[in-house]
This record gives structure tokens, sequence and C-alpha cells, in this order.
């Protein structure tokens, strides 16, 4: 499957503290309007799955408000997949958390058709390549129940290219000024690139041509929720079997 391999294993993932607190600093306002969204649209005993767990952020702040919930948890890394086991062990044991460490396209092929109440997503599914999102979306629709709703918090271009750059840009340059504070020339170069990755024609999608090929998949009701430079969510709904 055509991701970007392995993107999140090694020191990458060391360095997530930092770039969560000081670069990405609305970080965990996406985590936890992510959560409250499935809540407003959840009933009881639901069946979530989280496409991108990573160390289990999303995840946990999505349990945090809807406790009742069963999430299914995917990531490709087993890295990220073992860290994420450890912090939410407890949800494990309880028997109210499947972790899968596998790639998401191949997850979802095996998935049954209309078997999740919800399906949530952040800051994942702009690392697949655009034909990759493509089936992916296909298959994440497939396994939605009739209106069950799908949540993807993301790095998505806004459609105007000119602003996009320049919150592109302005980004770099927070990587570079913040891990250079920790001498953390490793990560300056390491996150650069991952940036410099995601904005190529193949990977980058904007706003716009997201909405085409969610739409293409069958998603109705689709909205963006929020936006702040480079970040926005986007819901929509499966309102047919
Ligand atoms: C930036 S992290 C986000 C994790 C978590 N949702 C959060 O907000 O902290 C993106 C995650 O997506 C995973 N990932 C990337 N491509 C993937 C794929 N094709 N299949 C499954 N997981 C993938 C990475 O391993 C990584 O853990």
């Amino acid at each position: 499957m055509k991701t970007k391999a392995n993107a999140f294993k090694g020191k990458i993932s060391k360095g997530y503290d930092i770039l969560k607190k000081n670069i990405f600093p609305n970080y965990f306002d996406l985590q936890k309007i992510v959560a409250l969204e499935l809540k407003k649209n959840l009933k009881s005993k639901p069946h979530l799955l989280d496409i991108g767990l990573g160390t289990g952020v999303s995840t946990e702040t999505a349990f945090s408000v809807n406790k009742n919930a069963h999430i299914t948890a995917v990531d490709n890394s087993a890295e990220m997949t073992k860290q994420a086991k450890h912090t939410l062990l407890e949800c494990i044991t309880e028997g109210k958390l499947l972790v899968v460490t596998n790639d998401a396209l191949k997850f979802l092929k095996t998935a049954k058709t209309a078997s999740f109440d919800a399906i949530f997503s952040v800051l994942t599914i702009h690392n697949f390549t655009n034909s990759y999102k493509k089936k992916a979306l296909k298959e994440i629709y497939r396994v939605m129940k009739k209106e069950a709703i799908f949540v993807n918090a993301d790095k998505i271009a806004q459609n105007n290219i000119n602003e996009h750059q320049k919150h592109f840009k302005d980004k770099l340059e927070l990587i570079r000024t913040e891990f250079s504070k920790e001498n953390r020339q490793d990560l300056v170069k390491e996150w650069t690139d991952h940036y410099l990755v995601d904005n190529k024609p193949n990977i980058k999608i904007n706003e716009k041509e997201l909405r085409t090929l969610m739409e293409d998949a069958g998603f109705t009701s689709i909205k963006k929720i929020y936006r702040e430079g480079m970040d926005a969510i986007i819901i929509a709904k499966k309102t047919v079997d």
C-alpha cells in the first residue's frame, strides 16, 4: 500500500511531544472537537473506528466523552501501537478497545460492510497518497452504518494556494525555531522533510478536492466545522444503506 511507510518510526515519534506543545498549539483542541462531535451524533454503546491511533491521544479523548463506546483503532506503526497499548491498557483490559497494527486500507478491506457507528481520524489521512485516499474513503464509507458520521481532523490545504503556502512556510519556520531551542537539529530535518513530503502534489489535497473524493465515495452532508491555519475538521454522513 502506498503511504509514507514508517514515517512515524524512530526519532520522529520521540519529537512528538515538543511538536504537540510548541509547534501544534491547537493539537488538543482538534482532539476535543472531534470527541465532542462524535458524542453529538452517537447513541448508547457505539462501535467506533479510529484510523491512525498514533500514541493513543485521539482514542483516549474520544473515550473521555464517550464512556460507553467500543473503539477499534488501527495504525501501521508497531512503535506507535506499542505506546498506545501501554497508555490505554485499562481500556484494552476492560474489552473496550481493540488495537490493530495494520495498514489502514488493508484493515478496511477486511472489515464488514456497515459495521461502525462512527469513524474518526486525526492528523492521519494527509499521510496517504491521493490515490490511496480515494480508495480509503470508499472503504470508510462502505464500513459505516447508515446514519453514521465520519469526522476527519487533518492537515487539509486551503483552496487558495497562496494562503496554503503562507501557512506552510510559517509552519516550517516554527519547526526550525522550536526544535532548535532544544538543540534538536535532527528533528528540524525530520519534521521539515515530513512537511515537504506532505506538500507534494500526489499527497497534498485541498478542501475542494477532498470534498469531491468524499462525494464520489457516497458521503453526504459534508461540512467543514473548523479551520485554523493548515488544519481543518470535516464531517460527513452516510445517509443510505
Ligand atoms: C500524526 S499521527 C496521529 C495520531 C493520533 N491520531 C493523534 O492525533 O495523535 C498519524 C498516525 O497515522 C499512522 N499512519 C500513517 N499512515 C498509515 C496507514 N497507511 N495505515 C495506518 N496508519 C497509518 C502513523 O503511523 C501515525 O501513528
